[in-house]
């Protein structure tokens, strides 16, 4: 089994991706997940209408400048000849990638027909993709999915006409529009789309675990697995996926102290990125994501969606963490190991486990801000020969 992702002429170092979810894969997450090992991160789609762009939500979504190579734009829009120019300005602007988007089923874009709603409509949707493939020389892909409806899963005709118009890769949500959010994702039709094209497809929907990614490329035949939902709260996710998919073994889950500073380096990227009032708002919906994956109590996650500053933010993440000085711990950090307990499957975990359990609390760890500092070079050596070579902005 080979461990990346080919799209066009860029070489992925791996074939796990965050998949692009509006008011959560912000910049900051992004990031965050792709130092956990996730081989992509589009942004959050931006409409293809340009004279939204100006709004602070879409200059955000459409700020490149300390995004890891490559950088994915996702447009949404129905237009063909808008998408072509805004794909051009999203280049203009840093991407690598363009991705466009027919996956989602907000009424807020179906209404205007685009998003899945383009499903219905493969003439149109020929003639987006054939403009927007001819108006830039970055790699095009389609975030798609399974079809329209239960009854109208034209999934693999649409592939074939994305194919055709030189789209490089398909990213498939295993569900229909009419689906929305229900039910299980179902691979067969990701199966029957991938059977009907060449280029790489990767499956999506429901994801949550490297046995679950196992089980979705083992059904689908995919070249690779898109992880959305279940990335909240647990970035090291892509590392836990990536590592079985490679070598057939997770690596050791992150020491608590590891998830500890990796919070805080979340937590302090959001206030950057948002300003200090807006930042502490969206830091408090991950804060009880982290809350909800670590399994600590209902409390913690109430006081999380409650908490109105940054100091009152990382108190909260600390003392998730901290120890009482007599040395017992916390009644939070009595649960926390819980968590590594349910993770450990060997004793190699579970040494891990004993030796790093708050003995490293005050000790920051530096591991999410060495992996940053690897990140580009991981997407040099990820170059093919002959392929562009990231340029420096
Ligand atoms: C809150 C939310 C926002 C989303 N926003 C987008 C988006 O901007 N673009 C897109 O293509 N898909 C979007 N999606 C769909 C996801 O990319 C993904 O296809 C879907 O969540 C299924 O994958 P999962 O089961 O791993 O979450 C969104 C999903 C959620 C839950």
């Amino acid at each position: 089994m080979s461990s990346g992702l080919r799209i066009g002429r860029l070489a992925l170092p791996g074939r796990v991706l965050l998949a692009p979810m509006a008011g959560i894969s912000d910049a900051p997450f992004r990031r965050l997940c792709r130092v956990q090992g996730a081989a992509l991160a589009a942004t959050e789609m931006a409409s293809s209408d340009r004279s939204l762009w100006g709004s602070r939500k879409s200059r955000l979504r459409l700020r490149l400048d300390d995004e890891p190579w490559p950088r994915v734009v996702q447009l949404a829009g129905s237009e063909p000849a808008q998408l072509a120019r805004a794909a051009q300005l999203a280049v203009e602007l840093g991407a690598d990638i363009i991705d466009i988007n027919m996956g989602c089923p907000a009424k807020k874009v179906c209404r205007r027909a685009a998003g899945s709603a383009l499903l219905r409509e493969p003439r149109l949707v020929q003639r987006i993709l054939q403009a927007v493939v001819a108006a830039v020389d970055v790699p095009v892909t389609l975030k798609m999915r399974t079809g329209w409806s239960p009854a109208e899963r034209n999934g693999p005709q649409i592939a074939r006409i994305a194919e055709d118009c030189g789209v490089q890769a398909l990213a498939v949500h295993g569900r229909t529009r009419a689906c929305a959010f229900r039910g299980h994702a179902e691979y067969a039709t990701i199966h029957a789309i991938k059977s009907a094209v060449r280029i790489p497809v990767i499956a999506n929907g429901d994801i949550n675990s490297p046995a679950k990614a196992i089980d979705a490329l083992e059904q689908t035949g995919a070249d690779a697995v898109m992880i959305g939902r279940a990335a909240r709260g647990q970035p090291w996710l892509f590392a836990q996926v990536q590592g079985v998919l490679e070598t057939g073994r997770a690596p050791p889950l992150p020491s608590p102290a590891a998830v500890r500073d990796m919070i805080r380096v979340h937590l302090d990227a959001i206030y950057r990125w948002y300003g200090a009032a807006s930042g502490v708002r969206v830091a408090r919906k991950h804060l009880a994501w982290y809350s909800e994956q670590l399994a600590l109590p209902a409390e913690i996650r109430q006081r999380a969606v409650r908490t109105e500053t940054a100091g009152e933010q990382m108190q909260l993440v600390e003392s998730c963490f901290a120890r009482r000085s007599n040395g017992e711990d916390s009644a939070t950090a009595a649960i926390l190991p819980r968590y590594w307990q349910s993770g450990a499957d060997d004793n190699q975990q579970k040494n891990q486990y004993a030796q790093e359990t708050f003995q490293n609390v005050g000790e920051p760890d530096q591991r999410p801000q060495a992996a940053v500092a690897g990140l580009h070079r991981r997407g040099d050596q990820a170059l093919l020969p002959g392929s562009e070579r990231p340029q420096a902005r």
